[in-house]
């Protein structure tokens, strides 16, 4: 048998944490010979709703868990661990100001960074979840400056999944024959779904659906796909981000299909596509051997770039509020 690997999952108590725990237990985050750690972190008042969930990871008796402890200490919730699913965050309540929001996520954001700097294995690869995810995910890199920039990724997938769902309705296929989605920028209404590269069973994309569609359907229905979760269900999307993420950090450890690509929210080194160095930002990505390759030479057009400088700027914009708090350089 391979060696365990420790996963710290923050946010354990919450909607996506239940959906995604017993997922990771069963193997489906690594694979199935590769035992697993579970460590949980939580705030101390939902302590002991982890821990709940905690004594029914180990009545589903899942050959692969070694072990399951729960935390309310970054430190040690994050010893030793290789792979860190940072879920938990401070969800926007009424009359809530857009800086306190950002504020409040800096003030988890920051430490658990600190604590992935100062405790995390030396292979750590960290997704981080909860929202506004692709600037908490620049949060938390800043504050691990020993961690290498590019083992900070924010969750796309999810939107990646929600797009290849839409066009596979749309063109009568199946998931599996598509290939090639993309989702640039954000996980925000302002992200850019792109179908311009894909493929539905070996066939160029554009040229099964209209512009039409494109632009008054399937782009405004991905981005915005949350809140049609949300309006039917009366609770935010869990389970299917639940299994996005376990879709990315798979990919991510174990690699990408031959002849297709995932979008992924990696880290930006400024010299793919304009997007400015610093930015964790959806991008064309392959993986293999355990690291993001982003996906370079694609032909953009004038429509895919504006959707492309639209997500910087308003990446940019969330930044520099950020900035302004201190919360990051
Ligand atoms: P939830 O409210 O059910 O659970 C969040 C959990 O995080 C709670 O149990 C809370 O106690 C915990 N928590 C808060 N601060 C913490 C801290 N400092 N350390 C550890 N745990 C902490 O929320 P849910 O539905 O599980 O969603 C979690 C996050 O994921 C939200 O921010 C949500 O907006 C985001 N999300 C992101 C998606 C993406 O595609 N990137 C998709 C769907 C949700």
């Amino acid at each position: 048998a391979k060696t365990p690997v420790t996963v710290t999952v923050t946010g354990a108590a919450g909607n996506i944490g239940y959906a995604l725990l017993f997922r990771i237990a069963s193997g489906g985050l690594l694979g199935q010979d590769v035992p697993v750690r579970l460590n949980l972190l939580e705030i101390p008042q939902a302590v002991k709703a982890a821990e709940g969930t905690a004594m029914e990871l180990n009545d589903s008796a899942f050959p692969l868990l070694e072990s399951v402890n729960v935390y309310d200490d970054a430190n040690k919730a994050f010893a030793g661990t290789s792979v860190g699913l940072l879920v938990g965050a401070r969800p926007r309540t009424k009359g809530m100001e857009r800086a306190d929001l950002l504020e409040a996520n800096g003030g988890i954001f920051g430490p658990q960074g600190k604590a992935i700097n100062d405790n995390a294995a030396d292979d750590v690869k960290v997704l981080v979840v909860g929202n506004p995810a692709n600037t908490n995910a620049v949060i938390a890199m800043q504050s691990a400056p020993d961690v290498p920039n590019d083992r900070f990724n924010a969750m796309m997938r999810l939107d990646h999944n929600r797009a290849i769902a839409q066009l596979a309705a749309k063109t009568g296929s199946a998931v599996a024959d598509i290939k090639k989605m993309l989702v640039w920028g954000n996980h925000s209404a302002d992200q850019y779904p792109d179908v311009s590269y894909a493929t539905v069973a070996g066939k160029p994309a554009p040229e099964l659906v209209d512009s039409e569609w494109l632009d008054s359907y399937f782009v405004p229905t991905v981005a915005k796909r949350g809140a049609a979760i949300i309006e039917a269900r009366g609770a935010s999307s869990a389970a299917s981000a639940a299994s996005s993420a376990i879709d990315h950090v798979y990919n991510w450890v174990n690699g990408t299909t031959e002849g297709d690509w995932v979008t992924g929210g990696v880290y930006s080194d400024g010299s793919h596509y304009g997007v400015p160095e610093g930015l964790i930002f959806g991008l064309p990505v392959t993986s293999k051997g355990g690291s993001w390759d982003v996906v370079d030479g694609l032909e953009i057009s004038a429509a895919t770039q504006a959707g492309i400088d639209h997500n910087i700027k308003a990446a940019q914009e969330e930044l520099d509020a950020v900035r302004a708090l201190g919360l990051i350089k």
